[in-house]
């Protein structure tokens, strides 16, 4: 097998607050192969944002890497210095979408003024080739070449959205990681973006680590995808595996919790509950307060992520009740006729 592009490896990451250590990211491990888009879901406050700022080098200054690795192509970058990162990694290798992306663009330049900034910093290309790759963007991402001349407020909302992918693209990095680059914007325009980023991956071969609470979007547009719960990953594997044959809990009600284009008459579920609070570590299954299986176990210590028994290879659940948690859940709800729907818009999209 080829070496993965990015592998984060047992990575935990702790703030330091004023009421003490909070651990924000607890042994997350996956890994995003070259051409791959993966997605990494989980409701507000679980931990995405900060696993994306771990491998860009972005954390907070109250927070740091207490243990594991991030390994780019083989290298640990988890200690790059900001030079490091900044001539080895940022913009050419890894570029960043940040969660508020369309703050990120600078009001006072054109948007050809940020990239032959961006460019010149990070490659040896002139004004003008750095120029002719950032039309060649916006017209991927389905701008008008002659606008890289814009300032960020002659853009609507999904323009600016839109600007900013191409600016993250225009020095072709192998991963781009967007942190739910598109929350501010309406169905339409979500759509839209998601249409671009699939031209995108079928022109360039890039990489992408998608971040959002929508795991439909991830369904839609990913292949592998890490579904996270109060800081761990409950559930890791490709989509087609934990779509059909979800393991934990959290992964397979989450999932319910949002609209499905094969389901569109199924009624959204509400997960009851919060999660427990992000302090040391927490020596049983941090959903069991939640969880409509919980058993004694369940509480007394924590299930670890374990191996499914399916034909995914690289599918983990961390359940004590894996195998079964699902037919459970499945026979207490109330038959549809979505089955016959699924096979119908399967065959639709093929
Ligand atoms: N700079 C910070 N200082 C203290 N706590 C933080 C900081 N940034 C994030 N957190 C906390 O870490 C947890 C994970 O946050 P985050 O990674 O932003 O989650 P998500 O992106 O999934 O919403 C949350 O409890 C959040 O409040
Ligand atoms: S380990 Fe127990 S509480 Fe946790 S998700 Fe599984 S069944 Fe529910
Ligand atoms: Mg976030």
């Amino acid at each position: 097998m080829t070496e993965p592009l990015l592998e984060v490896d047992d990575l935990t990451v702790q703030y330091e607050t004023e009421s003490g250590m909070i651990t924000a990211v607890s042994d997350a491990s996956f890994v995003i192969n070259e051409g791959e888009f993966f997605g990494l879901a989980g409701e507000s406050g679980c931990g995405k944002s900060t696993t994306a700022k771990s491998i860009i080098g972005g954390l907070d200054s109250n927070g740091q890497i207490t243990s594991g690795k991030i390994r780019y192509r083989g290298t640990e970058i988890q200690d790059y210095t900001e030079k490091q990162l900044n001539e080895e990694l940022r913009w050419k290798e890894i570029a960043w979408i940040p969660q508020s992306a369309m703050n990120s663009l600078d009001p006072l330049q054109t948007i050809s003024e940020q990239a032959v900034e961006i460019g010149t910093v990070h490659t040896d290309l002139s004004k003008a080739e750095l120029r002719e790759k950032l039309k060649e963007m916006f017209s991927i991402v389905g701008l008008q070449e002659s606008r890289i001349n814009d300032y960020p407020h002659q853009f609507s909302g999904g323009m600016q959205q839109r600007a900013v992918i191409a600016l993250a693209l225009f020095l072709e990095p192998s991963l781009i990681i967007a942190d739910e680059p598109t929350t501010a914007l309406d169905v339409i325009m979500q759509d839209q973006i998601f249409k671009h980023l699939d031209e995108i991956k079928a022109k360039l071969d890039t990489s992408l680590l998608l971040i959002t609470h929508d795991i439909s979007v991830i369904f839609e547009s990913c292949e592998t995808v890490a579904i996270m719960h109060a800081s761990q990953v409950a559930e890791y594997g490709t989509v087609n595996a934990v779509y059909d044959n979800p393991r934990h809990p959290y992964a397979f009600m989450f999932k319910a919790a949002f609209p499905d284009v094969r389901e569109p008459d199924r009624e959204l579920e509400v997960i009851e509950g919060y999660p427990p609070q992000l302090g040391e570590e927490i020596g049983f299954c941090s959903f069991v307060d939640r969880c409509p299986w919980a058993t004694e176990e369940c509480r007394e210590s924590a299930p670890e992520l374990e191996a499914v028994a399916d034909d995914d290879p690289i599918h983990v659940a961390s359940c004590f009740r894996k195998e079964e948690a699902y037919e459970l859940y499945q026979s207490e709800r109330p038959t549809t006729e979505s089955q016959d729907g699924i096979a119908a818009m399967t065959n639709e999209d093929d």
